[in-house]
Formats: structure tokens, C-alpha cells, sequence
């Protein structure tokens, strides 16, 4: 069996490829269970330097699996996907994202607790959380209003408008966009690598102090937005928009 989540070491590097290309890369909960182990894992071992959060050159993920969320759907904050948002929202190492494609849902969302984001100019980002009936997750209401002001962020929240790569990178919710999306990879898996040729110790210090002022509050509205969610996720509203993309043929 292959398996749907990847990972690979190069040098200081650990590469987490998301790899269900069948259902354009949407995560499970047996996904984030290995996402959430791999990035403890990296965390603690002193021999990796950077983490690399990936998905195909065409795809980056289309965000939650939407049967999982009728089926098995996250109950509280000990589901695993709250132990992955949770771990990388605490990973002291840097990590990277390099984006292709469609990035939907925590897709885009974990890209808001990333240190550096590299995007295909042409990648297709969404958060159609109202849109399913649900409501913004793991931080996005707090961080994207004061990262793009009130107005813009309701776009993308309220409306669940999709944007650009190269408006990702305006917007500073990417670091760069580039080309392609084999463009992005490229680029981010060079930068992450970067981090072998500096000080370790010196790179997680200004890490902590960057997220430090934040890291209590964005906890508190994680957990705030995660109670709703989970509700949100029982709600006749939801239920129907979510069945809506189960029976569309
Ligand atoms: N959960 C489960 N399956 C998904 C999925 C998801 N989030 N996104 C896509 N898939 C599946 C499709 O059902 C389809 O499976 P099938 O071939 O067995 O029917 C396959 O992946 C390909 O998807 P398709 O929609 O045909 O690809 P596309 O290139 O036309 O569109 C997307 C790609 C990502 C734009 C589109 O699939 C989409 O909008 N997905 C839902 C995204 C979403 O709402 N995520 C949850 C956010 S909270």
C-alpha cells in the first residue's frame, strides 16, 4: 500500500508530501495522526534542522476529507487533527511550505503557522468554511483580519472568496510566487535546506521570540473556534452542504 502521507530525510530536512493524488491529496484522520507523530518527532531530534510541508507539483491539498467530516468527524481537541495544528503551531524548528495547485480548507489555514510559504503563482487557495456551513478554524479569524484588515479578511471568510498564489504572496500569506508549482517546490525545498548552514540554536531563539507575543492568545482562539467548529460540523447547515459534495454526481 502507498502510503498517503511521505516522508523523506535529506541532510537536516524532513519532508512531510502529502500523496493521495486520487482524491487531490484531502487529508484524513489517519493522515494527521502521522502528520501530528512526524512533526513531533522532528522536533525533538536534534539531527533535523527544517521541516517541509508538501503536496504534489499539482496539487497541495484539497483541505479536510469531506467524508471523514460526515463520518468521523473531529469530536473535540483531542481529535488528530487538532494534535497536528497543535504540534506545528508548537514546532520550535522552522518549517516550510511549498504549494501547487489547490489548497482548500486547512490547506490554507496551516499555512498561516508556517515560517516561510512558497506558492505557484497560479495555486488556487480557499477557505469555503461558511460556504460548508462551518466556521474559520486553528486561528485563521484571528491572524488573517490582523495580517490584511478587517475587510479583506471577510472576504476570505465570511464570502469564502478564493485567491491567487501571486495574491497570496501580496497579501504576505506567502513568502514568494513563483512560476510553477514545480517552480515552488524547488525553491522552498532550497530554502529549507538553508537551515543546515546556520546556527541551529541561534534559528530556534528568534523562532520563539517571532511567535512568543501571540502563541497564548492564538492557543486560546483555537480552542475557541474548535468548540464551534465541532458543533458547526453537526449542524443542518453543514450536514447538507457536505453531503451537497459527497452526491454531486
Ligand atoms: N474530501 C474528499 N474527497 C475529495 C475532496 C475532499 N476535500 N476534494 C476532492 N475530493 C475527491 C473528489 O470527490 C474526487 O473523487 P472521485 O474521483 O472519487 O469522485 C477526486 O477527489 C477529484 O476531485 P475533483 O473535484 O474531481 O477535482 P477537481 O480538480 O475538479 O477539483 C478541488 C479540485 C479541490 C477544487 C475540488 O475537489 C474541491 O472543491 N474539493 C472540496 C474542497 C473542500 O471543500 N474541502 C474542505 C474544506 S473545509
Amino acid at each position: 500500500m502507498t502510503e498517503a502521507i511521505v516522508l523523506e530525510r535529506e541532510r537536516g530536512l524532513l519532508t512531510l508530501r502529502f500523496n493521495r493524488p486520487d482524491k487531490k491529496n484531502a487529508l484524513t484522520r489517519a493522515m494527521y495522526s502521522r502528520l501530528a507523530e512526524a512533526l513531533k518527532q522532528a522536533d525533538s531530534d536534534p539531527e533535523i534542522n527544517a521541516v517541509l510541508i508538501t503536496g504534489s507539483a499539482e496539487c497541495f491539498t484539497a483541505g479536510n476529507d469531506i467524508a471523514d467530516f460526515v463520518e468521523q468527524p473531529p469530536s473535540d481537541l483531542d481529535s488528530p487533527v487538532f494534535h497536528f495544528m497543535l504540534n506545528l503551531l508548537e514546532c520550535r524548528k522552522p518549517v516550510v511550505a511549498a504549494v501547487a495547485g489547490a489548497a482548500v480548507g486547512i490547506g490554507t489555514t496551516l499555512l498561516l503557522h508556517c515560517d516561510l510559504v512558497y506558492v505557484a503563482r497560479d495555486a488556487r487557495l480557499r477557505m469555503p468554511f461558511v460556504n460548508l456551513g462551518l466556521c474559520p478554524e486553528f486561528g485563521s479569524s484571528l491572524i488573517l483580519p490582523r495580517m490584511q484588515g478587517q475587510a479583506k479578511a471577510a472576504e476570505l471568510l465570511l464570502l469564502g472568496e478564493g485567491f491567487s498564489g501571486e495574491q497570496a504572496a501580496q497579501w504576505g500569506i506567502a513568502t514568494e510566487a513563483l512560476s510553477s508549482g514545480a517552480a515552488a517546490v524547488s525553491k522552498a525545498r532550497k530554502m529549507a535546506l538553508r537551515f543546515d548552514e546556520l546556527p541551529a540554536e541561534a534559528v530556534r531563539i528568534s523562532k520563539q521570540l517571532m511567535k512568543a507575543p501571540d502563541r497564548e492568545l492564538i492557543r486560546q482562539v483555537i480552542e475557541e473556534e474548535g468548540v464551534l467548529f465541532t458543533q458547526r460540523l453537526k449542524s443542518p447547515e453543514a450536514v447538507a452542504a457536505l453531503n451537497g459534495f459527497i452526491n454531486r454526481h
